[in-house]
C-alpha cells in the first residue's frame, strides 16, 4: 500500500501507546500527516519523535477524549495545522476495574463509559463535520474489541462500553453512507500492549493463559491491528461501512 495515504491527514486518539502508536507509525510510513492525541504527554511526545524520525509530519495534542470541549478544540487545531481531515481512528480506551457487576464500583463504571464510549461519541461528533467538508470523502475507524461482541465476566463496564462502540459505529455508518463517509470498527482479541501487561499484573492468574482460547494460540500484535485499521481507512475498503471486524486469531469462529 505504498503511498496510499501520501499527504492524507489522519487523527488518532490514544496515539501515545500500544495499538494507537503502531497505527500512527504505519500511517507515517505511508506518508500521511498525523495528529496524535493522548492524555499521556510523555507517550504522545515519544510517538511524535518516532514519526519525525520516519520523515513524516505530525503534531501531538494533549487531549482527554472524555472532555467534549477539548476534543472540539483539538479537531480545530488539527484542521488549522493541516487544512483538512481525511480519516480518524478513535482508539483511546481504558480497561477499568475487575469485579462482579453487583460489586463493580460506580465511579469506575462511569470513568470507563466516559472514556471508551462517550469519548468515542465526542470524537465522532467533532470529526464528522470536518470529514464531511473533505471533497475526497473520509473514513472513521473506532477501536472496539472482541469484548464488543462477547461477554467477559468481571469486566461489565469495559464489555458494555465496547458493545456500545459497535452500536454507535453502525448507526453513524448508516447516517453518513450517502455522504462519502465510511465508518467501521475493529474488534481485536488480546494484543500485546501496555494495557494487556497491566491486565496480567492485576490478574496474575491470566499470565500465560490469554492465548489458550485463541485458535492461532498467540496474542495479536499492535502491528497486525494497525494493518487492519489502515485497510479500513483506505480506498481498498471503499465498499465496507458499518462493519465490526474481528481481529482475533479465529476466536469468534468457535
Ligand atoms: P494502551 O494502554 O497501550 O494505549 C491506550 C492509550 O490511550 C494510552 O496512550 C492512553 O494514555 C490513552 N488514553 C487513555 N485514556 C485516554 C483519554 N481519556 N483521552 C485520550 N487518550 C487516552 O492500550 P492499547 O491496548 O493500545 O488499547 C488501544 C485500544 O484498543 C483501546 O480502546 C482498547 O480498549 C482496545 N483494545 C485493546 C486490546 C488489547 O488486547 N490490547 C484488545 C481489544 C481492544
Amino acid at each position: 500500500m505504498a503511498d496510499t495515504f501520501k499527504d492524507k491527514v489522519i487523527l488518532i486518539t490514544g496515539g501515545g501507546s500500544g495499538i494507537g502508536r503502531e497505527t500512527t507509525l504505519a500511517f507515517a510510513r505511508e506518508g500521511a500527516r498525523i495528529s496524535i492525541w493522548d492524555v499521556n504527554e510523555a507517550g504522545g511526545n515519544e510517538s511524535l519523535e518516532m514519526i519525525k524520525d520516519l520523515g513524516s509530519e505530525a503534531i501531538f495534542l494533549q487531549v482527554d477524549v472524555a472532555d467534549p470541549k477539548a476534543v472540539q478544540q483539538a479537531v480545530s487545531e488539527t484542521i488549522k495545522k493541516f487544512g483538512q481531515l481525511d480519516a480518524a481512528v478513535n482508539n483511546a480506551g481504558i480497561g477499568g476495574a475487575h469485579a462482579a457487576t453487583h460489586d463493580y464500583p460506580a465511579d469506575d463504571w462511569q470513568q470507563v463509559m466516559n472514556v471508551n464510549l462517550s469519548g468515542c461519541y465526542y470524537c465522532m461528533k467533532s470529526e464528522i463535520p470536518a470529514l464531511l467538508q473533505n471533497p475526497s470523502g473520509g473514513a472513521i475507524v473506532n477501536v472496539s474489541s472482541i469484548a464488543g461482541l462477547l461477554g467477559f465476566p468481571g469486566h461489565s463496564a469495559y464489555v458494555a462500553s465496547k458493545h456500545g462502540v459497535i452500536g454507535l459505529t453502525k448507526s453513524a455508518a448508516l447516517e453518513y453512507a450517502t455522504y462519502n463517509l465510511r465508518i467501521n470498527a475493529v474488534c481485536p482479541a488480546f494484543t500485546r500492549t501496555p494495557m494487556v501487561d497491566q491486565l496480567e499484573e492485576a490478574r496474575p492468574e491470566l499470565k500465560g493463559n490469554l492465548p489458550r482460547g485463541i485458535p492461532l494460540k498467540r496474542l495479536g500484535t499492535p502491528q497486525e491491528i494497525a494493518a487492519a485499521i489502515l485497510y479500513l481507512c483506505s480506498d481498498a475498503a471503499s465498499f465496507i461501512t458499518g462493519h465490526a471486524l474481528p481481529l482475533d486469531g479465529g476466536l469468534m469462529a468457535q
